[in-house]
């Protein structure tokens, strides 16, 4: 199938390179002309395993970038759009999607033939009838479900794993406005013939993709005020989940190993383990936009804004088990900026939140993360020393602040030798038993 991807981000380049690799012909359209450049020489403007790769083994076969969208629009049969649609500062902002509907709608305006486009972007429900539709059919005077079909087909990789992510999905959906339209996108999904595909209304399926989003967020929330209040009774959260965890509508046993009661175990104690909040580009602004599209419904959304009050002050609960230990002016190293391992991806990291905290509080911070402290520079300015090495990093400190899981931190009770800084880990990720000093989210301060 020949497709164009509007938007090159953490989607639109994921999406065009893996829907390249399983045979399609793909364009990327961006307005960033620099990006479309460094694709096109084969450099990934975004951090992700296996990428570059994949990306070297499609260009100028079936890939490559343009900013050219009219011309992409024209020779291709169907259209993604990924581009971005952060939270403004009521509600979602829709501007980027305004606008490269228009420009896909002033190209159809002079395309001969039928034509899909989709949106893949995550946009609150309704959008794409009632705000992509319409512009389309403005801009290009051509009359959806005749002309032109219109669809919505949700993106759930997450950064990080964003390549085997897309090429092994959980589920595919895709909503559209008439069969004819479902028709099409599921055409392009035929290269995963093992992967569920839902088909849909476009509003259902943009519903289902900030419901996902919504209950992994108010799931962390909840382990994490679980890990408050475990910690302030005496007791470690990671034992408190390990045996909520094994409930088996969490860890199924497996039908064929039933005698032996081998369970299938979702990485549940990792993933909804108690820390110092979610961050990044998704989670924060999708809980924040549907809370806000709920309330401009007149539905009141007691649990979704819970999940985000308790994620706010998170962070603060983190500084907080540095400044009760540790007095200012002392020297503090902070350990990670991405907001997840695997990425640089700063965006609504809890570090953003920390680090000027621990500033403000008189703390002379050291900062160090694997591939994100150019963006960490862009964010604290001169206000924090940046190192590149980890074990550099952490020479010296009176304490050691970890908000990025990043697998080399294993090693810090190895780099550490005979020092006993305070370790304050922020993910649960270490453990307590190889510290002197160790404190953490959850984690009882004179355990039993
Ligand atoms: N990042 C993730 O992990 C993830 C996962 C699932 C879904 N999503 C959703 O996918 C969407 C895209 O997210 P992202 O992280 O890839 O965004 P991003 O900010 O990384 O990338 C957006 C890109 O779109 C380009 N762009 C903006 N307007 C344009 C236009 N008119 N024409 C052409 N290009 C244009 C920008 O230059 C940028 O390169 C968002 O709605 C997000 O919520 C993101």
């Amino acid at each position: 199938m020949k497709l164009s991807v509007i938007g090159t981000g953490y989607v639109g380049l994921v999406s065009g390179v893996c829907l390249a690799h399983v045979g399609h012909e793909v364009q990327c359209v961006d307005i960033d002309a620099d990006k479309v450049d460094r694709i096109n020489l084969g450099n990934c403007p975004i951090h992700e395993d296996g990428l570059p790769k994949l990306l070297t083994g499609v260009l100028d076969l079936r890939f490559n970038a343009t900013t050219d969208l009219t011309a992409a629009v024209h020779s291709t049969d169907l259209t993604l759009i990924a581009v971005g649609t952060p939270f403004g500062e009521e509600r979602i902002d829709l501007a980027q999607i305004e606008s490269a509907a228009r420009a896909v709608g002033e190209a159809l305006a002079t395309k001969d033939g039928y034509h899909v486009v989709a949106v893949k972007s995550t946009v609150v429900p309704g959008t794409t009838e009632t705000v992509v539709l319409p512009i389309l059919e403005e801009a290009s005077g051509k009359k959806a479900g005749a002309d032109f079909g219109v669809g919505m087909n949700p993106e759930f990789l997450r950064e990080g794993v964003a390549v085997p992510d897309f090429l092994n999905p959980d589920r595919i959906v895709v909503g559209g406005i008439d069969e004819r339209t479902r028709d099409v996108m599921a055409e392009l999904y035929k290269p995963f013939p093992q992967t569920d595909l839902i088909r849909t209304t476009p509003s259902t399926a943009e519903m289902i993709k900030y419901t996902a989003n919504s209950l992994l967020a108010t799931l962390i929330s909840f382990s994490n005020e679980i890990g408050n209040m475990s910690a302030a009774v005496g007791v470690d959260v990671t034992d408190v989940l390990a045996g909520v965890h094994l409930d088996h509508r969490f860890a199924p046993i497996l039908e064929h190993r039933a005698e032996k009661g081998e369970r299938i175990r979702p990485a549940m104690l990792t993933y909804l383990g108690a820390g110092c909040g979610f961050g990044g580009s998704c989670f924060p602004k999708d809980v924040k936009a549907l809370a806000a599209h709920a309330k401009a419904h007149g539905v009141d959304v007691p649990v979704l804004r819970g999940a985000l009050e308790v994620n706010e002050h998170q962070p603060e609960e983190l500084v907080k088990l540095v400044a009760d230990r540790v007095d200012a002016p002392a020297r503090i190293t902070v350990l990670g900026v991405a907001f997840k391992p695997g990425t640089d991806d700063v965006r609504e990291s809890p570090t953003l939140r920390i680090v000027p905290r621990l500033v403000e509080l008189g703390y002379d911070v050291t900062v160090h993360d694997p591939i994100a402290l150019d963006e960490a520079e862009e964010q604290f300015g001169d206000t924090v020393t940046y190192v590149e090495e980890f074990v550099d990093a952490i020479k010296g400190a009176d304490a050691i602040v970890l908000v990025t899981s990043w697998p080399e931190y294993r090693l810090l009770a190895e780099e550490l030798d005979d020092a006993t800084p305070l370790v304050a880990d922020g993910r649960r990720f270490l453990d307590p038993d190889d510290y002197a000093n160790y404190v953490g989210i959850g984690y009882p301060a004179d355990p039993a």
